[in-house]
């Protein structure tokens, strides 16, 4: 059963909680993102949306750079710190004064993605890019991360040109962030839940919901 992740505050403050979906090209996480949104406002939740990278106006510029800039790539390590600027900026700015508003928060990425893409696929090293991911979140971690799994070539045939230079990477580079998700859910389990995204979006929606469901149920009991 999935806990709690954060220090809890004085009784009387707001704390939110904080869902972060993972997943590889094409798992259709903005899908489940807007349809779990959709079903907790039903139940009177505050829910604030949001995703990595770009939600901020920093974010906004390097998300431009980082998936879009025209000549050569930047190196794998200049592509990490990049990333982990945009999560700094976006943890300050969006997600730790909605918690602490009390709303529930999902993003549309987070550290997982880091440690699977630059730390795993690019191979920079997963426990040094967990421990910049760290550094970048003050130590914010997901109350829950719902990883949407998929076989690469299953997400990738979604679309018909890739959108970015992350996704133009080849089929290996796509098999080596996968992996890299499922080892760090299987290093949480506690934390994590782990959906078959190749599934009916309505089918996905529901795991997904029994899965917050239980995280809302946990975030109930006193302490
Ligand atoms: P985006 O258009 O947001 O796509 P998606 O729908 O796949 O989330 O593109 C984000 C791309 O950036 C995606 O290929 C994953 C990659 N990425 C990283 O490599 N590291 C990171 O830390 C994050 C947040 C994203």
């Amino acid at each position: 059963m999935p806990q709690p992740r954060q220090a809890r505050p004085a009784a009387d403050a707001p704390t939110g909680l904080f869902i972060a979906f993972e997943g590889g090209e094409g798992a259709g996480k903005s899908t489940q993102v807007h349809r779990l949104a959709q079903w907790l406002r039903e139940q009177d939740h505050e829910v604030v949306v949001t995703f990595e990278p770009g939600d901020t106006k920093l974010g906004r510029a390097l998300r431009e750079v980082l998936l879009h800039l025209e000549g050569p790539r930047p190196t794998p390590v200049a592509e990490a710190l990049l990333f982990a600027a945009d999560r700094a900026e976006h943890v300050a700015r969006v997600v730790r004064p909605a918690l602490a508003a009390g709303a529930v928060v999902l993003t549309d990425r987070f550290s997982d993605s880091s440690i699977a893409y630059q730390g795993g696929a690019r191979r920079l090293g997963t426990a040094r890019i967990a421990e910049l991911a760290s550094w970048a979140t003050g130590g914010l971690r997901p109350d829950l991360t719902v990883l949407l799994d998929l076989p690469p070539r299953v997400g990738l045939a979604r679309f018909a040109t890739p959108h970015d230079r992350l996704e133009s990477e080849p089929l290996q580079f796509h098999d080596r962030v996968r992996s890299s998700f499922l080892e760090l859910a299987a290093a949480d389990p506690a934390g994590h839940v782990v959906i078959d995204a190749s599934a009916e979006v309505e089918q996905v929606a529901q795991a997904v919901r029994a899965a917050v469901e239980a995280l809302l149920h946990d975030a109930r009991q006193p302490l």
